[in-house]
C-alpha cells in the first residue's frame, strides 16, 4: 500500500509519520501551501508533490487530512482522476465515507472515514502519542478489515461504525472532551470569585479532576460518583443553587437531573425525591 496525503496539517503529519514509523509506505504530500507539504516531506522523509495528480496516480491510497468543511470539495478535485481500485480515506469524526466522496462508487474506489479517537494537537509532536488512539472506521464493506489492519498492525485498537451512527459518535467524544472544558472553565469562574488566579486554582483542583478522571476510568461513573446529589443532600443542593446566576442554575440543574439518575443505579434504597423536586422545576 503507498499511501498519499492530500492536507499537510495536524492528522496528516501525526498520520503520516506514524505510518512511516511502523514500516507502511508514505508517497508524499500534498498541500494548497506548498511550504507546508515541503515541511511534512521533510519531516516524514518523503516526497512533497505540487500536482495532486501525480500524488493521486503515484499512490494506491489517499487520506484527506483537510478540515471538514474541504473534504468532499478535495474529491470533487480528484473524483475524475484515475481512482480505480483506490483507497480514498478521510479522518472526519462526524462524516461518513458516503457523504463525503458522492459517486465513488461508480469510480470503482473505495471509501473509508477512519477517526482516531484523540485530540492531535501537534504537527510535530502528536504522532509520538498515537499508539494510544483507538481508531473508529466506517465504509466500503469489501475491504473494511484490510483498512483496519493497517492500524492494528501499528498496535492501535480499531472498532468498526455505521455510517448513520457517525454524528451521534462523534457528540459521544465532544461531550467527554469539549463539554469537559466547559464545565472545568464553570468551575475555575466559580474559583476565581473565592479568590483564586487561574494557576492556583487548577492546582488545586488537578487531585481532584485527575483522580475523578481515573476512578471513572477504571471503575465507571456509577462507582465513581460522589457528592451531595449522590448523598441526596437536599441541603446542599440548594445552597449551591443559591449562588448562582439563572443561567448556571439551568445548567446546574440539568447536569444533577443525570446525576440523580446515575445515583439510583448506585443506591437503589436512597431516596432522591426531594433532589429530583428541586433540579426537575
Ligand atoms: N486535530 C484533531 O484533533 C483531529 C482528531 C481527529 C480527527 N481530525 C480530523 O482530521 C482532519 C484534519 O484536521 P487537522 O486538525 O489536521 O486540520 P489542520 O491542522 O487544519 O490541517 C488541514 C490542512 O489541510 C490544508 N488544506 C486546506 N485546504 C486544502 C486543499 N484544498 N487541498 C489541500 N490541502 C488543504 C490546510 O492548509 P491551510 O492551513 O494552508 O489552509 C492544512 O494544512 C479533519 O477532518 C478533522 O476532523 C482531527
Amino acid at each position: 500500500m503507498k499511501t498519499g496525503i492530500i492536507g499537510a496539517g495536524k492528522v496528516g503529519l501525526s498520520l503520516g509519520k506514524y505510518f512511516v514509523l511502523h514500516g507502511l509506505d508514505v508517497t508524499g504530500y500534498y498541500d494548497v501551501d506548498r511550504e507546508a507539504a515541503k515541511e511534512a516531506a521533510e519531516f516524514t522523509g518523503t516526497v512533497s508533490y505540487n500536482e495532486l495528480d501525480r500524488l493521486a496516480r503515484e499512490s494506491d491510497t489517499l487520506f484527506l487530512t483537510v478540515p471538514d468543511g474541504l473534504i468532499t470539495t478535495v474529491w470533487n478535485q480528484i473524483k475524475d482522476m484515475s481512482l480505480h481500485g483506490k483507497f480514498i480515506c478521510h479522518c472526519s469524526g462526524a462524516l461518513s465515507a458516503g457523504e463525503a466522496f458522492p459517486g465513488i462508487d461508480e469510480r470503482g474506489a473505495f471509501g473509508y472515514s477512519i477517526h482516531p479517537l484523540f485530540a492531535v494537537s501537534d504537527k510535530y509532536n502528536s504522532y509520538k502519542e498515537l499508539s494510544h488512539a483507538y481508531f473508529t472506521i466506517e465504509g466500503n464493506e469489501l475491504h473494511l478489515d484490510e483498512v483496519a489492519g493497517w492500524f492494528r498492525g501499528c498496535g492501535n485498537q480499531v472498532r468498526f461504525i455505521q455510517a448513520s451512527d457517525k454524528v451521534k459518535y462523534h457528540l459521544a467524544a465532544a461531550v467527554c472532551s469539549n463539554h469537559v472544558v466547559a464545565v472545568i472553565a464553570q468551575s475555575l469562574k466559580l474559583m476565581e470569585e473565592c479568590g483564586f488566579d487561574e494557576d492556583s486554582a487548577l492546582a488545586a483542583l488537578r487531585p481532584l479532576m485527575a483522580g475523578n478522571m481515573d476512578h471513572i476510568v477504571r471503575d465507571g461513573v456509577t462507582k465513581s460518583l460522589t457528592g451531595p446529589v449522590e448523598r441526596a443532600d437536599a441541603g446542599t443542593v440548594r445552597k449551591h443553587l443559591s449562588v448562582l446566576n439563572e443561567n448556571d442554575r439551568q445548567l446546574y440543574k440539568l447536569l444533577s437531573a443525570i446525576l440523580v439518575s446515575v445515583g439510583k443505579k448506585k443506591n437503589p434504597g436512597r431516596d432522591y425525591s426531594a433532589i429530583e423536586e428541586i433540579v426537575l422545576h
